[in-house]
C-alpha cells in the first residue's frame, strides 16, 4: 500500500524539495504551513501536492491538522519535522518572545507532531521520523542561542525516541544541514555570506535543498530499516561530527 508522508513547513524551501521527491518517489504527500497562503497555493498548484495550514508550535492545532490530513490520505507513516524559524539577537540582548518562539517551532513541534503519530506507526509496527536540526544545533553559532538550543535539542529527542521505538519497526533520524540555499540564508546579508560564511564551507558553495531531499528520501525508504538514532551531517564538510 501506498505510504503516506506528512511534511513540516513542507510548502517552501527544503522542505517544499522534500515534499517533491517523496511524491517523485511514489509516496502520498501532505505539506503543512504556517501562514504564508501564497507561498502554500503556488506549492499546491504546480505540485499537486495538497497542503494544510496549522501551527506547529502549537499542540492542539497538530492534534486538530494531524486528524484532517489523516482523514484526506490516511494513517500518517513517515513524519517529516522540517518546519523551523530563526529570531537571532545576541543572548544578552534577546527577548522572552525571541526564545519562546524559536525553542517552541524548532523544539516544541516535534513533541507536538511526532505525540500525534507515534502511537498508529507502533500499532503498525512501521514507522519513520525523520527531524531537520542544523549545524548550529552540533557547533553553536554567534546570534543563536535560542536556535543553537532548539537543534540540540532535536538530536536529543532523535536519540531517545529511537531508542524507545527501535523494536517496533520505527526509525527515527536527524539531519543537520549546512547553510542552504532557501529564503532563510537569502535573509542573511550578501557581504556577510560571501565574507563570514563561504570562506568557511570546503564545498565552497552553499547546499541545494534536493541535497537534502535526497537524503530524507533514503531514511524514509526500506532499505533504511537499520539506521537509527543517526545524526546526518549535511554540510559540505563545514563540521565534522
Ligand atoms: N536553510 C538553511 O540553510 C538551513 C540550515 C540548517 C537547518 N535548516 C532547517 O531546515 C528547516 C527548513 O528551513 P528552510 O530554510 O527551508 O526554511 P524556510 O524556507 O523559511 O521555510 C520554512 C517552512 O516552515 C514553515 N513554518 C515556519 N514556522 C512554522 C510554524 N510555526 N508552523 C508551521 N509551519 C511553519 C513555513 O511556513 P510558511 O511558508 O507559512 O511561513 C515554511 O513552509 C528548518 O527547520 C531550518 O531550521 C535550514
Amino acid at each position: 500500500m501506498t505510504r503516506v508522508a506528512l511534511v513540516t513547513g513542507g510548502t517552501r524551501g527544503i522542505g517544499a524539495a522534500i515534499s517533491k521527491a517523496l511524491k517523485a518517489a511514489g509516496y502520498k504527500v501532505a505539506a503543512s504551513y504556517a501562514g504564508n497562503d501564497s507561498a502554500a497555493e503556488k506549492f499546491k498548484s504546480e505540485t499537486g501536492i495538497p497542503v494544510f495550514k496549522w501551527d506547529v508550535s502549537s499542540f492542539d492545532a497538530c492534534a486538530e491538522g494531524v486528524k484532517k490530513v489523516e482523514a484526506e490520505l490516511g494513517p500518517v507513516d513517515i513524519l517529516i519535522n522540517n518546519a523551523g524559524i530563526t529570531r537571532d539577537g545576541a543572548f544578552h540582548k534577546m527577548t522572552l518572545e525571541q526564545w519562546n518562539a524559536v525553542i517552541n517551532t524548532n523544539l516544541g513541534s516535534l513533541f507536538n507532531m511526532t505525540r500525534q503519530v507515534i502511537e498508529g506507526m507502533r500499532t503498525r509496527k512501521f514507522g519513520r521520523v525523520i527531524n531537520i536540526s542544523s549545524i548550529n544545533g552540533q557547533k553553536g553559532q554567534f546570534g543563536q542561542v535560542n536556535y543553537s538550543a532548539a537543534k540540540a535539542g532535536d538530536i536529543g529527542f532523535t536519540k531517545a525516541l529511537a531508542l524507545e521505538n527501535a523494536r517496533g519497526g520505527i526509525t527515527v533520524n536527524v539531519i543537520c544541514p549546512g547553510y542552504i540555499n532557501t529564503e532563510m540564508v537569502q535573509a542573511v546579508p550578501k557581504d556577510v555570506l560571501d565574507k563570514a560564511i563561504l570562506p568557511l564551507i570546503p564545498c565552497n558553495r552553499l547546499g541545494e535543498a534536493e541535497e537534502i531531499a535526497r537524503a530524507v528520501l533514503f531514511l524514509a525508504g526500506d532499505d533504511a530499516g537499520y539506521i537509527t538514532g543517526s545524526t546526518l551531517t549535511i554540510n559540505g564538510g563545514q563540521y565534522m561530527v
